[in-house]
């Protein structure tokens, strides 16, 4: 039983981790422990009593609270700050019950004066090591109350002052770079105010010790995400008192919930861990996490697929897609994406987004005779959308031009020449529901690459009552039309992109079953990208293609690898690979298919960083260690040059393995202290199958 209650003293534990919290003396619901699971229950430190600091700093600022409300003079960041009708801006929350309902911890509790209540959700990922909490904040009085912030949770990390962030940094087409930087006093903010989780920082956080830093399996890591594709904020805070406090929840920026009395708001889901194993322990838990309990479609085997766009761009019509639906066909693609361009009046990005049905032009007797070859080929077929957008020309926004987030004063700032429809009004999403529905309906379409091209300016709504609602029923919205679609076309497989990877996190991965990870297909860029995905991703979610933007200096077979590392496809234009690398590439793509299970199901050790050097390599090995896939790369290295051995890991000790190009077996034990030799040349690469004997 991993939960623990009476009615002062909380402990939740998972395989091998512990989280403890408790009410002190004075009644302040008070962090106690989070780290490594201790043998007895009277081993976790007691809630600390802490008294305060000179006439400036009272208890509520010294204590670590575990759900800090806006109140007296509490000056750390709260995790809730509310409004009351009468203009009261402090929220005292006092505990009343707890109660455990399978392995879910719920903690109630109410405002000291006011009919509100709060109840911290806390559910137990035992076999994963990773707790989730949420938050429901309920209003039981008469009057409205306006939420001003609610995030989902405040995690403390042990007292102490060397701590280092682990958080991921990007932009367009330079997405997930991992950024380690020392926690210095006061507060480091990361957040989105883009409507959606940005490219810019993704909702995740890893922390270690400065001064004993963890490395990729080694070492102490707290580490957390944030399950929510809207704007997002993570305050990372130390203390003048020596406390780490990262709080994480829906960004309070320009945002407000109103709650009508009776109404309810229910905050995104936090989920966090401990490794004692390092960074490698950390994502290890995400991932299975995320393969297990998140995806719709689970482990359910992702298809190699080709992706026309960089082939053709806007220039798509029906004669030129089967020509390369062929093509991919004869080189073992299984899934057939038909990106933008197959739409009413779409020539280039100045017109057709909201205009949903095939161009009669470029698709005269529609999508299925396309469809039709595709499947004859062999492969199933998919369709680009975009379903949030709408260009000025186009009949919808002709018809609708209300649908879209602006102020009526303002000028609506065009990006790419389109509009965000709103998704927060109810008329809009059920018409995107019907719409999409329909599409799918009338063609036999298996999967869907749902696009995002810019992010949101001019945010008004100002017909609701709370205008600045926005931010989070339009994230709502969202979910309710993915939620709507999937429930209707349970078969349907959905990718998630925005302009490649802005909208990557563990709330879109509820309905989404992969994600474009980046515009990015450059091999050696994308090694990086991959890798710092990877702290949170797992490959089975991480499509990769192989395309041509670096095919002048790149060799093929190091481009594949790279792809093949996560959720395989092709983006070249097909028509230019003469036979000899389309024999390559169907030479890859077979080895793809043997070692997917392993690559998609397998747990990862990055065993060399690509952010280190010229020489990076990871791998992926089956949980019961039967059977395991390395890949390796080096770029450029001045000769002459010793390349040293690559350890392996996550084998077992004692087993026997037989190493692709290896004559006879070695031990685990042996490949992962003595090391494998990889001979590489510059910008070579290997894929090398392990497979345990006997
Ligand atoms: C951005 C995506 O990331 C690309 O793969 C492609 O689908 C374009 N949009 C199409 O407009």
């Amino acid at each position: 039983m991993p939960i623990y209650s009476s009615d002062s003293d909380w402990i939740l534990e998972t395989k091998r981790t512990a989280y403890a919290f408790g009410l002190t003396e004075a009644g302040l619901l008070a962090h106690r422990y989070w780290g490594k699971r201790l043998p007895a229950r009277g081993d976790y430190p007691a809630a600390l009593e802490t008294e305060g600091w000179a006439s400036f700093n009272g208890p509520s600022e010294v204590t670590p609270l575990e759900y800090p409300g806006y109140a007296g003079s509490a000056y750390t960041e709260p995790c809730l700050k509310v409004t009351f009708a009468d203009g009261v801006r402090d929220v005292v929350l006092t505990y009343v019950s707890s109660e455990v309902l399978g392995d879910e911890l719920r903690v109630h509790l109410v405002d000291a004066v006011y009919d509100l209540r709060v109840t911290l959700h806390y559910r137990v990922h035992e076999q994963y090591d990773l707790l989730e909490r949420h938050v429901s904040i309920e209003n039981l009085g008469n009057a409205a109350v306006t939420l001003e912030r609610s995030f989902s949770a405040a995690w403390h990390v042990p007292a102490q002052h060397d701590y280092r962030l682990s958080h991921l940094v990007g932009r367009w087409f330079e997405e997930t770079q991992i950024v380690r930087e020392p926690l210095t006093r006061g507060t480091k903010v990361l957040e989105s105010r883009r409507i959606t989780t940005s490219h810019g920082h993704n909702p995740w956080f890893a922390v270690d010790s400065l001064t004993e830093p963890a490395l990729e399996e080694t070492g102490e890591v707290w580490f957390g995400v944030l399950a929510w594709s809207g704007n997002w904020k993570l305050t990372a805070e130390v203390s003048a008192f020596g406390q780490t406090q990262l709080s994480i929840g829906v960004n309070d920026w320009d945002s407000a919930v109103r709650l009508e009395p009776r109404e309810t708001f229910t905050t995104p889901s936090s989920i966090a861990g401990f490794s004692s194993h390092g960074f490698g322990g950390a994502s290890r838990a995400l991932h299975s996490y995320v393969r297990y309990s998140i995806l719709p479609h689970g482990v359910q085997p992702r298809k190699v697929l080709y992706n026309s766009w960089e082939a053709t761009f806007f220039d798509v019509d029906e004669a030129s897609q089967i020509e390369l639906a062929e093509i991919a066909s004869s080189i073992g693609v299984e899934l057939f994406v038909l990106d933008d361009g197959w739409f009413h009046g779409r020539n280039s990005d100045n017109a057709g987004l909201g205009d949903w049905w095939p161009d009669e032009q470029k698709f005269p007797n529609g999508l299925t005779p396309l469809i039709e070859r595709v499947q004859a080929l062999g492969m199933d077929f998919g369709l680009w959308l975009e379903p949030e957008m709408v260009n000025p020309d186009s009949d919808l926004y002709r018809a609708h031009p209300d649908w879209v987030i602006h102020f009526p004063t303002r000028a609506r700032t065009e990006m790419r020449n389109q509009l965000i429809l709103n998704l927060a009004k109810l008329e809009v999403q059920n018409y995107l529901i019907g719409l999409i529905d329909q599409l799918i309906k009338q063609h036999d379409i298996s999967f869907i690459k749902w696009d995002m091209n810019r992010n949101v300016s001019e945010p008004g709504w100002i017909e609701h009552d709370e205008p600045k609602e926005l931010w989070v029923r339009y994230v709502e919205g969202l979910y309710r039309v993915w939620g709507a679609l999937r429930e209707r076309h349970p078969d349907v497989i959905w990718q998630s992109c925005s302009g490649g990877g802005g909208r990557a996190d563990l709330g879109i991965l509820r309905h989404a079953d992969q994600i474009w990870t980046s515009d990015n297909t450059q091999a050696v860029t994308r090694l990086k990208i991959q890798e710092g995905f990877s702290q949170v991703f797992p490959a089975i979610t991480m499509e990769a293609w192989t395309t041509d933007q670096d095919a002048s200096y790149i060799p093929l077979e190091f481009r594949l690898h790279v792809a093949m590392s996560g959720a395989f496809g092709i983006g070249a234009n097909l028509h230019h690979w003469n036979a000899a690398q389309r024999l390559e590439a169907a030479k890859q793509i077979a080895l793809y298919k043997e070692i997917r299970p392993v690559v998609q199901t397998g747990d990862l050790y990055r065993l060399q960083s690509a952010f280190a050097g010229p020489l990076s390599s990871l791998m992926y090995v089956l949980p019961d260690k039967s059977e395991a896939v390395l890949f390796a790369f080096r770029t450029h290295l001045p000769e002459p040059v010793a390349l040293p051995k690559i350890r392996l890991n996550g084998l077992e000790e004692t087993a026997m393995y037989r190493v692709d190009g290896l004559e006879g077996l070695l031990s685990g034990a042996a490949l992962m202290s003595a090391g494998l030799e990889v001979a590489l040349k510059d910008y070579g690469s290997a894929v090398l199958q392990i497979r345990r004997v006997g």
